[in-house]
C-alpha cells in the first residue's frame, strides 16, 4: 500500500471524529497552507507518483495526462489546483460556480455513512461567485485540464436560468478548458426541471450562442445529468443534447433514491432530511444510466462517467463501457488522496 493511502488510514479516525463540514474545512485549510510552501507539491507529486504516459489521451482536442478527474463540488472555488495535479489527477472540474456569490443551504448540510461509503449532501451551491473564481483561475497551474461547472443562483427562477448560466459562462469559460452545465443538483429547488427536453433545448441553444459570441466554439461544453431519470425521459434528453451540437455528457450527479442506503441506516438518513446521495451505493444506478446514455449517444461523443467509482476495477469498467473519462468524489473522502495514484496504477496494471 502506498504511503499516502496508509497515512490517510491512520489519520481518518481523527478526521472522522469531526462533523463532516468542519473536517472538510480542516483538510482544505491544511491544503491551502501547505500548497504555497516551496517544494510541497513536488514532494506530494513524488510520493503519489505521476500517471503513466500510457494513460494519456486526447478527448475533444484536449490532452489529458490521465482519464481520472476530480468531480465537481470538492474544489468549488479552484483553490487547490496544484495539489490535485500533484496527486495525479488528469483533470479537475471546479464549481459549481454560480454567477453571483451565495452562501448555500443552512448547516448541517453534509453527512456521511463511513460503513457504507456514502455521503448525503444538500450544500445548495455555496459559491464565492464567478468573478472571484475567474480571478483565481488566472493563476492556474499548467499541464492540468480544468473544467468549469456552472449553476444558477438559488433565487433565480427557472425562466431566467439562461441569463444566470450565461453570466457565469462569460466569466469562467475564458479561464478553463471545458465547461459543464449543471442542471442536475437536487439541492437547488427546480434545477432538475431544466433537464426536461422543452426547457433544455432553449437553454443549450442559448449557451451555444454565447459560446460563439465569445469565439470559444472550439471549447467543449458538457451537460451534467442526474441518475434519477426514467429511461424514456433520459433517451429524450440525450437526443436533445446530441441534436443541439453540445460536445458531451457527464453522468451522474447525486441521487435522491434512499433505496441505495442499507435498511439499518435508512431511518438515520431519513432523519437527516433532504439531499443527494453519493458513493458506493450509487455505483449500480450510475452504471445503468451511463450504459443507457452511451447506447443512445452518437458514436464517439465524449462522456464522463461519475458516481460510485472507488477503485481501479470500477474505473476500468467505466472505460470499458465506452467512457473516455471518469470522475471521483466520495471515494476520495473515504480513502484519501492516495486513491488517485492507486487508481492510475491499477488502470495500468490491474492485478498488482
Ligand atoms: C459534498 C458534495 C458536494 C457536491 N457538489 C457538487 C456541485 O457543486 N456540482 C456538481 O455538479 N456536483 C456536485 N456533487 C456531485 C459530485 O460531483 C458527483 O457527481 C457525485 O458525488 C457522484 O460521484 P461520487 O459517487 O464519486 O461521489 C457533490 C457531491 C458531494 C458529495
Amino acid at each position: 500500500m502506498s504511503f499516502l493511502l496508509s497515512a490517510y488510514r491512520t489519520l481518518r479516525p481523527l478526521l472522522f471524529r469531526l462533523d463532516p463540514e468542519p473536517a472538510h474545512g480542516l483538510a482544505f485549510g491544511l491544503g491551502k497552507i501547505a500548497q504555497p510552501i516551496p517544494g510541497t507539491t513536488n514532494l506530494l507529486a513524488a510520493m503519489a507518483g505521476q500517471p503513466s504516459p500510457s494513460l494519456a489521451r486526447e478527448v475533444c482536442g484536449l490532452h489529458f495526462s490521465s482519464p481520472l478527474g476530480l468531480a465537481a463540488g470538492l474544489d468549488k472555488g479552484a483553490e487547490l489546483l496544484p495539489i490535485w495535479k500533484a496527486l495525479g489527477f488528469g483533470f479537475v472540474e471546479i464549481g459549481t460556480v454560480t454567477p453571483r456569490p451565495q452562501p448555500g443551504n443552512p448547516k448541517p448540510r453534509l453527512f456521511r455513512i463511513p460503513t457504507e461509503g456514502l455521503i448525503l449532501n444538500r450544500m445548495g451551491f455555496n459559491s464565492e461567485g464567478a468573478e472571484v473564481v475567474a480571478r483565481r483561475l488566472k493563476h492556474r497551474p499548467s499541464g492540468l485540464i480544468i473544467g468549469g461547472n456552472l449553476g444558477k443562483n438559488k433565487l433565480t427562477s427557472e425562466e431566467q436560468a439562461l441569463d444566470d448560466y450565461r453570466m457565469a459562462y462569460r466569466l469562467i469559460a475564458p479561464e478553463v478548458d471545458y465547461t459543464a452545465i449543471n442542471i442536475s443538483s437536487p439541492n437547488t429547488p427546480g434545477l432538475r426541471k431544466l433537464q426536461a427536453p422543452e426547457a433544455l433545448k432553449p437553454l443549450l441553444e442559448g449557451l451555444l450562442v454565447t459560446r460563439k459570441d465569445l469565439a470559444l466554439e472550439r471549447q467543449p461544453l458538457f451537460v451534467k445529468l442526474a441518475p434519477d431519470l426514467e429511461s424514456e425521459e433520459l433517451d429524450a434528453i440525450v437526443d436533445v443534447i446530441a441534436a443541439s451540437g453540445l460536445d458531451g455528457i457527464i453522468a451522474t450527479n447525486t441521487t435522491l433514491d434512499r433505496g441505495i442506503v442499507s435498511e439499518a441506516n435508512r431511518p438515520k438518513v431519513q432523519a437527516w432530511g433532504d439531499g443527494g446521495l453519493s458513493g458506493v451505493g450509487l455505483k449500480d444506478k450510475a452504471r445503468e444510466v451511463r450504459r443507457r446514455i452511451l447506447q443512445r449517444m452518437p458514436a464517439g461523443m465524449p462522456f464522463m462517467a461519475c458516481g460510485g467509482i472507488g477503485n481501479g476495477a470500477d474505473a476500468r469498467e467505466a472505460l470499458a463501457d465506452g467512457a473516455p473519462l471518469i470522475q471521483i468524489y466520495s471515494a476520495l473522502i473515504f480513502q484519501g488522496p492516495g486513491l488517485v495514484s492507486e487508481i492510475n496504477r491499477q488502470l495500468v496494471s490491474p492485478s498488482t
